[in-house]
């Protein structure tokens, strides 16, 4: 990541303003990309493009290509020239508009896939995606243990399901991890 490192530095002087992921939840990203060599990666909730570096990052060692979703367009130019800057546009497709209308537009196969955006949200993301993840595909939902109480039947669904296999990880604000068994 050295190459990104003076880029990410900068925009972690911002984070609390975009809402971005601690570095640590970049790093964890990065390193299942890599160990599951993802080739299609879906992020829903771009801000201005923090957690698209690390993700576009480690893909572009995969071979990979990312879908990434936002429906505010100032902070999709920002994550764009950011993304630019950084010498990693190539290797995204920044959709902008509301996920909820975005995903079922995708058409890829997807290895892993990132939850990032409205929290009462995620379970009606997964919903539409899950049938496009792969079976041994991955799903990383964050602030999971921040913003628990406003995502019940995420929780609920990924804990219970026999499609999926979920962990929780005590990483910064909190991540589900969950694998796709079928
Ligand atoms: C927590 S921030 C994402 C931070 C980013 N993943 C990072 O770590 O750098 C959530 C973003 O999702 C966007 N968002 C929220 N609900 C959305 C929706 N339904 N469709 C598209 N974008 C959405 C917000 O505008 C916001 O920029």
């Amino acid at each position: 990541m050295d190459q990104y490192e003076s880029v990410l530095k900068r925009l972690e002087k911002t984070a609390i303003e975009y809402t971005n992921i601690a570095p640590e939840n970049g790093q964890f990203l990065s390193i299942l990309i890599q160990s599951i060599k993802a080739k299609n990666v879906l992020e829903v909730g771009t801000s201005n493009g923090y957690s698209t570096i690390w993700l576009a990052a480690a893909l572009k060692m995969t071979g990979g290509k990312l879908i990434t979703i936002e429906f505010d367009p100032k902070r999709a130019d920002e994550a764009f020239s950011h993304l630019t800057e950084v010498g990693l546009d190539s290797i995204v497709n920044i959709r902008v508009g509301n996920a909820l209308d975005e995903i079922p537009k995708c058409k890829e196969t997807f290895d892993l896939v990132f939850l990032d955006a409205q929290k009462d949200e995620y379970k009606q993301y997964l919903d539409l995606v899950l049938p496009d993840i792969r079976k041994g595909g991955l799903i990383i939902a964050d602030d999971t243990v921040t913003m628990r109480d406003e995502m019940p039947d995420y929780v609920d669904y990924v804990f219970n399901t026999s499609t999926l296999n979920s962990v929780d990880i005590p990483l910064d604000d909190g991540i589900i991890l969950s694998y796709k068994i079928i």
